[in-house]
């Protein structure tokens, strides 16, 4: 535990208004948007690196643990502090730093709100891509730590595709610049990409140089209807082999649909076993075409609804569904374990059947939907914790659901991280050598495990 003289000290360095200690603040900072809790001994709002440089001094000569925050809007723990420790809130670095139009680059703080940035650059004409579905709340910071995807990332990548730089402090106290601000970089090992998706345990990002993309002038979005789900599962490879270029192209299966078709702005019929919603980004002319060929290429592979939106605001409506699926879930069961992981493309009709099986085998709900473009599918198991057999039936589905992932040559997390839900199974994807390298790398950025201890490995892990 954290003794009083030390609170002092972390008072004297933030400021006394930026400090919280009484046990009702420290609780608002105890989840994510996991099931996970652990409430904080105090949770401070540092205002710069260097403040940040001397609370993990502080933490290096006391021993107590610190873990970054952003929005608190993970989905693997990463932001659930370690007993005693510290939150350390990024929410005041919050700047826009620069946007810089000749150069296609924007330099951020981590707490800017990520739909914040993107309106900013769209007013210039640019374009942020990246947006984990959340982008009206989570920080740009927090995407880093997590390497955060999204439906676009089909066309545009990930976070990790538009970070060119870092500016970091730590684990031992000491505020570092990796990358450059340049489009290419090669001069020493590529530590921008080692931190970004280290999920806090590396350091605590302080500046982000981001690549900027021009803004589309157009986009087109397609609702595509399947009458069998292994139908809609063999379209998304095939979408992408005959090169159609979709910027987005997102699966609903039936148990999803029902939950957020009350929202969508078409009917959709009660038959139809799933979804897919379809984006195309480009100019007007070429956006035409392609959406018409995506439309006629659906049908031709057994679509039986194919609804083109007629207005942004039914395009609009599309989307705010489907950035809405996950709290939705909550309708079927209030507990869900949130899984999302990877297969190859030729893979996912198999998953999505194996899914079934297992559902059915464990007699619980399970709900995939997501970035089918990307063979990545979130899988929701759905349960309720007061039924003991439920909740361990939830658990077994879950080991049933990383076993098939392996076996398909897929990966356990896509854009969601380790953090504390998948440690357990981090053995079931790296061999024992990849584990102790990476702990070895670990120790040398944090030869004190200060910084967000517990995360990523396994529990059992020396
Ligand atoms: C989404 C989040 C859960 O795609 O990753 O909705
Ligand atoms: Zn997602």
């Amino acid at each position: 535990m954290i003794a009083d003289y030390q609170i002092r000290q972390l008072q004297a360095v933030v400021g006394e208004g930026n400090i919280l200690t009484a046990l009702e603040e420290r609780w608002c900072y105890a989840f994510d948007a996991t099931d996970h809790t652990q409430v904080p001994a105090a949770v401070v709002f540092p205002g710069s690196a260097a403040e940040i440089s001397q609370i993990l001094r502080l933490a290096n000569r006391y021993g107590f643990p610190v873990t970054p925050r952003g929005a608190g809007t993970g989905r693997s723990g990463g932001a659930v502090p370690a007993p005693g420790g510290v939150v350390l809130v990024l929410t005041r670095l919050n700047r826009i730093l620069e946007i810089s139009i000749e150069d296609m680059v924007a330099v951020v703080e981590p707490g800017v709100i990520t739909g914040r940035l993107k309106a900013a650059v769209e007013e210039q004409g640019l374009y942020y891509p990246p947006d984990p579905s959340s982008a009206d709340f989570c920080t740009i910071g927090g995407n880093v730590a997590e390497c955060a995807g999204g439906p676009v990332a089909v066309q545009y990548g990930v976070t990790r595709d538009y970070v060119l730089g870092l500016q970091l402090v730590i684990p031992t106290g000491e505020i570092i610049d990796t990358g450059a601000r340049t489009m290419k970089g090669v001069v020493g090992y590529d530590l921008t990409r080692l931190i970004i998706g280290s999920e806090g345990t590396l350091g605590v990002v302080t500046r982000i140089i981001l690549r900027l993309a021009p803004k589309p002038p157009a986009r087109q979005t397609l609702a595509v209807g399947f009458p069998d789900l292994e139908m809609a599962a063999r379209a998304v490879s095939l979408i992408l082999r005959a090169g159609l270029a979709p910027t987005a192209l997102e699966f609903m299966d039936r148990t999803t649909l029902d939950c957020v078709r009350e929202m969508l702005p078409f009917e959709m019929p009660l038959e139809l076993a799933a979804l897919l919603l379809i984006a195309v980004d480009g100019h007007p002319h070429d956006v035409e075409e392609r959406t018409a060929s995506i439309a006629r290429f659906c049908r031709e592979q057994g679509a039986g609804l194919v609804i083109q939106a007629r207005t942004p605001v039914e395009a609009q409506g599309l989307w705010k569904a489907r950035s809405v699926i996950s709290p939705a879930l909550r309708q079927v069961r209030p507990q869900k374990i949130s899984e999302d992981v990877v297969v190859p493309l030729s893979a996912i009709p198999r998953l999505v059947a194996a899914l079934q099986e297992v559902s059915r085998r464990r007699n619980l709900p399970i709900a995939s939907y997501g970035h089918a473009g990307d063979g990545n599918i979130h899988v929701s198991v759905l349960y309720d914790r007061k039924v003991p057999q439920e909740r361990e039936a939830a658990h077994r589905a879950v080991e049933d659901i990383f076993s098939l992932v392996r076996h398909l040559a897929g990966t356990l997390s896509g854009e969601h991280g380790v953090g504390l839900t998948k440690a357990p199974y981090l053995e079931m994807e790296l061999s024992r050598d990849a584990i102790a390298l990476q702990q070895r790398l670990k120790r040398a950025f944090d030869p004190n495990n200060i910084m967000n201890p517990g995360k990523i490995f396994p529990p059992s892990a020396p």
